[in-house]
């Protein structure tokens, strides 16, 4: 590590105590900090010299950007009181995750990596990632999103060289979402944000022109309609996009008799009080135990009137 990189680093250290007064205080620790920023950066991910071997294998990554309004509408449908925090760009497909996974499976998962979440990692990116890898769940612990995303998926994704700290693989997901801004890719295909009905084939289709692969498609699903809620297109450990079809991914989870809609805005009708009409309520989802119960009490009833 060279002289400068540990002069920034006792510099972030102190800064940590006390922030805003040592930096209003001494203007030259702060451009000493500014100009070698990235480089700490660089040197900290290069630093790292762990060895990966106990951790489980994958073939390829699962990269999932979301539309915040579908996004939206399936936060606050979980509960009255729950609010959204909307990205600063309203047109934008947002980060939801970058996900290892072995073929035929959901995971790995939750791996046992040494490299720990650091939000201070974050602090260079962290007005990228606040514009497009928001956190749409307002109220919940700041960076709780991020942490959650890299204790699940970060965590065994950290074998690959170019995603081996928290920095290098939120870096990424910015990227892949700057590279592949699906806004743009289904606009092509006119596929635009309004009232209009869509199909699965519309979203496959335009990524299929656009891409040359096909991606995995998910929709919230309501009662009359589904709306799309997520893009995910896949990558081999090169990060060259493969079809997910190809690794045995079931390419949506839509259903295919109602339409799909791409919303521009969140209803107003769902953010408030007439979310009946548009949510399955609990109560009519009768559980298997329900089931079984009501034939315990049949056989029961039969057995003490037989005998
Ligand atoms: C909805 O959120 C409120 C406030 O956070 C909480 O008190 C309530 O228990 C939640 N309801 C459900 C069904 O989760
Ligand atoms: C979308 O489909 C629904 C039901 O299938 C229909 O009632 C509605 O008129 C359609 N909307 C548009 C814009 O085509
Ligand atoms: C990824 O795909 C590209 C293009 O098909 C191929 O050249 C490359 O070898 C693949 N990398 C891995 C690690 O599979």
């Amino acid at each position: 590590m060279s002289f400068i990189d540990n002069v920034v680093i006792s510099v972030t250290l102190q800064n940590k105590n006390n922030k805003s007064s040592t930096m209003d205080s001494n203007p030259f620790i702060y451009i000493i900090l500014s100009l070698s920023l990235s480089n700490f950066q660089r040197s900290y991910c290069q630093g790292l010299n762990i060895s990966f071997v106990d951790l489980p294998d994958w073939d390829y990554l699962m990269f999932s950007q979301r539309w915040p309004v579908s996004s939206c509408i399936e936060w606050e449908g979980k509960n009255n009181s729950n609010v959204c925090n909307m990205p600063k760009d309203p047109d934008v497909w947002i980060v939801h995750g970058l996900w290892p996974t072995k073929t035929g499976t959901d995971g790995p998962n939750d791996c046992n990596s040494p490299i720990h979440f650091d939000p201070d990692q974050l602090e260079p990116i962290l007005e990228d990632l606040d514009n497009y890898w928001t956190n749409i769940e307002a109220s919940t612990k700041p960076n709780s999103f991020w942490a959650h995303e890299w204790k699940k998926h970060g965590t065994c994704a950290s074998v690959l060289p170019q995603l081996n700290c928290v920095y290098n693989y939120f870096k990424k997901g910015l990227e892949l979402n700057r590279k592949f801004e699906l806004t743009t890719i289904l606009a092509d295909a006119n596929i635009v944000p309004n009232a209009n009905n869509y199909t699965i084939d519309d979203f496959a289709n335009s990524i299929l022109q656009k891409l040359n692969v096909t991606p995995q498609i998910e929709c919230l699903s309501r009662k009359q309609e589904s709306f799309i809620s997520e893009i995910r297109l896949c990558f081999n450990k090169s990060f060259d996009l493969i079809s997910c079809t190809s690794v045995g991914v079931e390419i949506s989870n839509c259903d295919k008799k109602k339409p799909i809609k791409y919303l521009k805005d969140i209803p107003g009708v769902m953010a408030k009080a007439s979310v009946d009409e548009y949510y399955i309520q609990p109560e009519e989802i009768i559980s298997r135990e329900e089931i079984l119960h009501k034939w315990y009490t049949v056989i029961k009833f039969l057995i003490w009137f037989t005998l």
